[in-house]
């Protein structure tokens, strides 16, 4: 399989985009994402594929807590500043400490706070899977989408289409 040619058909698939955030020690953490599902309701269960050589993933053991950040339209800056590697992405970034201490992103579409389940090897990727522990959503904004490359928005209201 051409790695390229694997990349660009999978682009095809339009997504969300979260950022993936915790904390290790007094170090605030956080990652770009789109590798983002649902998985179980029962238990309650999501999953993201984090890279192997991704430096956040240093942050990942079981039962430690993250956050899921859905973002939406008005939300790419954070979206590009956590897609750097390393270094700390906090300093631009709108958040508050959970409970558990785990930035969270002001003004997300949905957060879903999660503890590590299960850590599984994919290939080049470890799949986290996480227990949700809280859950918020905000019905008033529109998510940030991901498509062949490039960030866009609905400009319709899909809840009004779909009537
Ligand atoms: C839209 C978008 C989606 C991404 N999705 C993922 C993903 O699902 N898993 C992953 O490991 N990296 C993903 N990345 C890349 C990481 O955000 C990027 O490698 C980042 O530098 C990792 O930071 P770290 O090395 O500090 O952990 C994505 C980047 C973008 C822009």
């Amino acid at each position: 399989m051409n790695p390229k040619e694997f990349r660009n058909t999978m682009g095809n698939f339009a997504t969300g985009v979260t950022v993936i955030t915790t904390s290790k020690g007094e170090e605030l953490i956080g990652m770009t994402a789109n590798s983002f599902s649902s998985l179980s309701v029962d238990p309650p269960l999501i999953l993201v594929c984090i890279d192997k050589k991704s430096t956040s993933m240093r942050a990942f053991s079981r039962d430690h807590p993250f956050a899921v950040n859905i973002l939406q339209e008005e939300q790419e800056e954070a979206c590009s500043g956590f897609a750097k590697k390393g270094g700390n992405k906090f300093e631009r970034a709108s958040y508050y400490l959970s409970e558990t201490g785990v930035p969270v992103l002001e003004n997300n579409m949905a957060t879903i706070e999660c503890t590590v389940y299960d850590i599984l090897e994919g290939g080049d990727h470890y799949i986290i899977t996480g227990y949700v522990q809280n859950v918020s959503y905000n019905n008033e904004k529109k998510p940030l989408l991901f498509f062949r490359g490039k960030f866009g928005s609905i400009f319709e209201d899909i809840t009004i289409a779909a009537k």
